[in-house]
């Protein structure tokens, strides 16, 4: 089947590929040709101006495809912090402002954060996932528990990536492989929901 990712964040793409093409989509159970906005010039972005990562998730998946008329994929997520009362969350893309920053964003987060003692750093990434088709919509949720650190750590990955270190892992998400982040992070978990269902569903579409 083919299918749209809705984003145009290099890196999120990247990712998403990565577990798509790595997690079983593709075989004898469903096979998946990958498409992104760039092969559709009529696609304009969307505004993310949702309250919740599902909102958002549907307005971009549902556009992408009434606009390319192929299935489409799109992910919304963020970092919910406790000692933010739940910030950044929706806005995590544009923490330190409108256009999106991610090393001002992560730099506004340790700020916010400098007097939060250690055990009062619990955080977590929260995916939502859409699918949209002529069937309709529908969403997958994923999230992975952690803490945030007092400074960046590692090269790899994006965003929040170099101070998140997951439940249980002395590394931050920024010093891992994208199959180790993929096989525990919010994105990983999301689409193995969706694959589940796909393969459920059968590769012949809902
Ligand atoms: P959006 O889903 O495009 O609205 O943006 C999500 C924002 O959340 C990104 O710009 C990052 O700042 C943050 N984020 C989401 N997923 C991750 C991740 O896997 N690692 C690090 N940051 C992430």
């Amino acid at each position: 089947m083919d299918i749209i990712l809705a984003s145009r964040n290099k890196k999120k793409i990247e990712e998403l590929k990565n577990i798509i093409e790595s997690g079983g989509f593709s075989g004898k159970d469903v096979s998946v040709n990958i498409h992104t906005p760039d092969e559709f010039p009529q696609c304009e972005d969307v505004e993310e101006d949702g309250a919740t990562f599902e909102a958002n998730a549907i307005k971009k998946a549902a556009y992408i495809f009434e606009c390319s008329g192929m299935t489409a994929v799109a992910d919304d997520s963020g970092l919910v912090v406790d000692a933010l009362n739940g910030a950044p969350g929706v806005f995590s893309a544009r923490y330190a402002g409108e256009v999106t920053d991610d090393w001002a964003n992560l730099r506004k987060l340790l700020r916010e954060m400098k007097d939060v003692p250690d055990e009062k750093r619990g955080a977590r990434f929260v995916c939502c996932i859409a699918l949209a088709d002529r069937s309709g919509i529908k969403t997958f949720m994923g999230h992975v528990e952690g803490r945030i650190g007092r400074e960046p750590i590692g090269e790899k990955g994006f965003g929040y990536d170099p101070v998140f270190y997951p439940e249980g892992h002395e590394r931050t998400f920024a010093e891992m492989t994208d199959e180790e982040k993929g096989s525990m992070s919010h994105r990983g978990r999301a689409l193995r929901e969706l694959q589940d269902y796909l393969k459920e569903q059968g590769s012949h579409g809902r």
